[in-house]
């Protein structure tokens, strides 16, 4: 296929939400719209339950289970589809971040009774920062839920988004009668008791015409009118320039559960949601179209055999086409290396393939060669930037419990590292080894997997901190050599040798910000970006 054709049909987006929003369920009824699947729970959950904090086996099976929903591919009206999976537990949304490197857009789905959550905006922060398109999925219709007024300014306020409704509720929860589209201008009518079919699809050009009351009643049809008034006068009209530039989102009203404005959601996403678009690498942009293959390893996922320690490495193709058995140049190590069987992934499964294009996520057997970030070129020196580390919540010192097993111990801590699992951090001071986590959760994971797959044991010890926050200075600057002399039991190199301080209370950070202004503290570990 000639790359631009290629192009033009490929979208690349992820879905994200807080636990629980539905962004499984829309994901499987996106796939049931495809033909992906046949049946409605056919895509296993890849969330990890609360429950599974000491379920070791239930880690194990969920990881199995997320290497198989990692990337979803469908081809729908001549478009081909990648979704990428994005974990909802937030002590993974590291690995969340790191996924949104590789999207060139997302859906945000939102509880229509719960509002805009915690998770919900960290994520769409992270999003707005790189200005991603974002389309907004108000799910849950078919319940009580907030007056869509009062969700759309929560949405405003909340995530920061100027929105943009494409689609109106008309009714909630009992008395929920349908969605009148904005986009296509028509009517989706609900029937049943339990609200589970769409009865009809009303064309509606002019919302004053008299067959709206026959379709769902005077009460309704006057409300609808002077909802569509409103939303007219104060929201934007849709402009996909601004869509595809971030200044507004359009919002979309609807039911995953129920299959209610979920084709209309992905009939208009098809049209309006780019395809795969120019990254920048630290050496110049790159578009997509260049006919070389560029790409970077955005997740890495280890082999769910540990005799084998092989590893699966998730690469977006930026640019050109990736063909197998093909020389590329793997960047940080300058070294040329082939894949005879590099994975591309369809709804569930995942096949050998020949050639794949920009847009698409190669999966690479990898025996630790790669790291998270790493590029991969035709030839070209190029290194593609952007995925950053957070500063981690929690911080622990990493011990070793075995003695005769210190080398697999550090072997093992370097490869799930490199993994993204979590962060390390060496102290300047004694070199002792301290593992930052988003969550919990990761503690159990990392001992779980150094005994299981490096045979090593490990015990942690309570390190306090605040804040890791990665440090930007003049060498020769004596203001900066003071800060190192006196802070030196708070200093730490990062897994790539970058300087961070460890505060360990907001309040000492804020000194020491006071105390060093010519000292700049960064809260990502990518800060020239
Ligand atoms: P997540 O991936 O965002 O965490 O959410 P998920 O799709 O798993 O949905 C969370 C719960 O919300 C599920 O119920 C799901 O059935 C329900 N849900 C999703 N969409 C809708 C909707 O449009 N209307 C209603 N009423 N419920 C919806 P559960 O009982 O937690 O799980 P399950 O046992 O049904 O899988």
């Amino acid at each position: 296929m000639d790359l631009n054709a290629a192009l033009e049909k490929r979208r690349t987006f992820g879905i994200i939400s807080h636990p629980d929003a539905g962004k499984t369920t829309l994901t499987e009824k996106l796939l049931l719209f495809g033909g992906a699947i046949q049946e409605a729970g056919a895509v296993k959950s890849n969330k990890i339950k609360k429950t599974a904090t000491s379920d070791f086996m239930e880690i194990e099976r969920q990881r199995g289970i997320s290497v198989a929903t990692s990337v979803l591919a469908f081809n729908y009206r001549s478009k081909k589809i990648n979704i990428l999976d994005t974990p909802g537990h937030k002590d993974f949304a590291e690995d969340t971040f790191r996924t949104l490197t590789a999207v060139d857009s997302v859906i945000v789905v939102i509880d229509v009774a719960k509002g805009v959550e915690e998770q919900t905006e960290k994520l769409v922060a992270v999003c707005r920062m790189r200005n991603i398109p974002m389309i907004v999925f108000i799910n849950k219709l078919d319940r009580e839920g907030k007056d869509a007024f009062d969700l759309l300014d929560e949405v405003e306020q909340k995530l920061k988004l100027k929105v943009c409704p494409l689609s109106f509720p008309i009714g909630m929860g009992y008395d929920f009668k349908g969605i009148y589209n904005l986009y296509e201008k028509n009517i989706n009518l609900f029937s049943g008791d339990q609200k589970q079919h769409i009865a009809d699809t009303v064309a509606i050009d002019d919302l004053a015409d008299a067959k709206l009351e026959e379709h769902i009643g005077e009460q309704a049809a006057a409300d609808l009118r002077e909802n569509i008034e409103l939303v007219e006068e104060v929201y934007p009209t849709f402009d996909r320039a601004e869509y595809l530039n971030g200044t507004i989102q359009p919002v979309f009203f609807g039911s995953a559960l129920n299959n209610f404005g979920v084709r209309e959601l992905l009939d208009c996403f098809i049209e309006i949601a780019p395809s795969p678009l120019p990254k920048n690498a630290e050496e110049r942009r790159v578009d997509p179209n260049e006919k070389d293959f560029t790409g970077f390893v955005f997740k890495i996922h280890a082999n769910m055999d540990p005799k084998h320690r092989d590893r699966l490495a998730f690469v977006k193709i930026v640019s050109g086409t990736f063909e197998r058995n093909k020389p590329y140049l793997h960047v940080r190590h300058n070294k040329k290396l082939k894949f005879s069987s590099p994975n591309a992934f369809f709804a569930e499964k995942k096949e050998i393939i020949d050639i794949s294009y920009a847009g698409d996520i190669v999966g690479l057997h990898d025996t630790g060669n790669f790291k998270i970030g790493d590029t991969l070129t035709s030839g070209e020196i190029l290194n593609y930037r952007g995925i950053p580390s957070f500063s981690p919540e929690h911080f622990r010192y990493i011990n070793n419990a075995d003695p005769m097993k210190a080398k697999q111990l550090n072997k093992g801590i370097d490869q799930l590292m490199d993994e993204g699992v979590a962060q390390l951090f060496t102290l300047h001071i004694n070199n002792r080894k301290v593992i930052g986590t988003v969550g919990a959760l990761q503690y159990e994971v990392i001992q779980y997997r150094l005994e299981h797959e490096y045979g090593a044991k490990c015990t942690y010890e309570n390190f306090p901190v605040h804040k890791a926050c990665w440090i930007e200075a003049d060498e020769n600057n004596p203001e900066f050599q003071e800060f190192k002399r006196v802070k030196q039991k708070f200093l730490a190199l990062d897994k790539q040798n970058q300087l961070v301080f460890l505060a360990d209370s907001s309040f000492s950070l804020q000194m020491t910000q006071q105390k060093y202004p010519s000292i700049k503290f960064h809260f990502t570990s990518e800060y020239a970006e």
